[in-house]
């Protein structure tokens, strides 16, 4: 670790990162202290992004976004300041490759050397990180799977950079779909055989985890901001108005039958999304029956699409609460609040297990 680092009693400094998840519609952040061996939440919070401050998972108005980001900071009292966050969208490309068993180095090379025939990015570009699956330990082929992750430079240096400005060290660049699997792990240990399908306001991500990996990992343009779109559109209201019928902050009255509408338009279009992916999987793994179906964002929270899913594709359907085997101080933290705002923590929860050590 090269640097000695003295542990006085009390005084231990935090040694995961702070959880930093920017999302399209809101920043979530979440601290977590490791506790014998599960951790303990020490703080949490989210803030509402000004409309297209990030979109596509690109950060298009940094000083605005990272002013949030400060404020949050400073109101939470967060002294850590080592960030891990996470990226998606379209500068962001995971793909499963096969290729003869190697080491880790001879892997690294070949794959600098390869890049450009897995992805469609120029590789001056792009930040490339992979990892071998190991699948041949279990197979015994000859041939393992290797993930591998490339990111556009110019997209993740602008989210360094906004962060630096604002004192913050960025120490962990995740993808979303994995800090969800990260998050999902972390509080299910031992599950087999799931899909965890994450909806945020502009993008769901769906993760089929089989057997501890992950087997399909896919982003699909479609989110909870749809609804409030529409409802804007159909009522000809100002966006918040809009968000608050969403939400159910205020009463539909005689709205409540065009919204319905709405709604089960557009989660038809989500459960169209998971089908296609559940039929992807099972048409390669017929016989791996996938047992769960764990739901995260904020899109999570419309009333009754756990049921709904159930109905539609048979598979036992949850609420994820990443906070589940994590203990919290309720005279610091409003266990209300942690209840209510646990589905969007997920992906900011599972990046806050990340080491905080260079
Ligand atoms: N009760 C609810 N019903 C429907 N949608 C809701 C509800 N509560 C929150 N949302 C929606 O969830 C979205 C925010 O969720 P989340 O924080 O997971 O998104 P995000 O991470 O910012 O977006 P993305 O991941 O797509 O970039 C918003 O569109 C918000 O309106
Ligand atoms: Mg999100």
């Amino acid at each position: 670790m090269g640097k000695f680092q003295f542990s006085l009693p009390g005084l231990k400094k935090s040694n995961l990162a702070v959880g930093l998840d920017i999302g399209s519609h809101a920043i979530k952040i979440c601290e977590l202290a490791e506790s014998g061996k599960s951790c303990r939440l020490l703080k949490l919070g989210s803030a509402i992004l000004p409309e297209g401050a990030v979109e596509d998972g690109v950060l298009q108005e940094p000083d605005a976004v990272g002013a949030i980001i400060a404020e949050l900071f400073k109101n939470l009292k967060i002294k850590n300041k080592k960030v891990a966050i996470s990226i998606s969208g379209y500068s962001v490309i995971v793909k499963k490759i096969n290729l003869a068993v190697m080491d880790q180095e001879e892997l690294a090379e070949h794959i600098t050397a390869e890049a450009e025939q897995y992805i469609p990015f120029d590789i001056d570009e792009v930040f490339l990180d992979f990892q071998d699956l190991k699948t041949s330990e279990l197979s015994g082929s000859d041939r393992t799977d290797v993930m591998l992750v490339a990111a556009k430079k110019e997209v993740v240096n602008g989210y360094l950079e906004m962060l630096e400005k604002i004192g913050l060290t960025t120490v962990v660049v995740d993808v979303d779909a994995f800090a969800l699997e990260n998050s999902f792990e972390k509080n299910f240990p031992s599950q087999d055989n799931v899909v965890l399908v994450d909806i945020g306001a502009s993008k769901m991500s769906i993760n089929i985890i089989s057997h501890g990996a992950s087997i399909l990992a896919r982003d699909v343009v479609l989110g909870s901001r749809q609804l409030t779109d529409q409802i804007q559109s159909r009522f000809d209201t100002s966006m918040e108005e809009a968000e608050d019928l969403k939400i159910g902050k205020v009463p539909p009255e005689d709205k409540r039958e065009q919204l319905e509408n709405i709604f089960t338009k557009t989660i038809g279009h989500w459960v169209l999304e998971i089908q296609k992916a559940l039929e992807f999987y099972y048409s390669t793994y017929p016989e791996d029956t996938i047992h769960r179906l764990v739901l995260s964002g904020g899109g999570a929270k419309v009333k009754g699409l756990d049921a709904y899913l159930n109905k539609e594709t048979g598979i036992e359907t949850e609420i994820f609460n990443p906070f589940t085997r994590i203990e919290f101080d309720p005279k610091k933290i409003d266990p209300m609040y942690v209840q209510r705002i646990a589905p969007e923590m997920a992906i900011s929860a599972g990046l806050a297990t990340r080491p905080s050590l260079l």
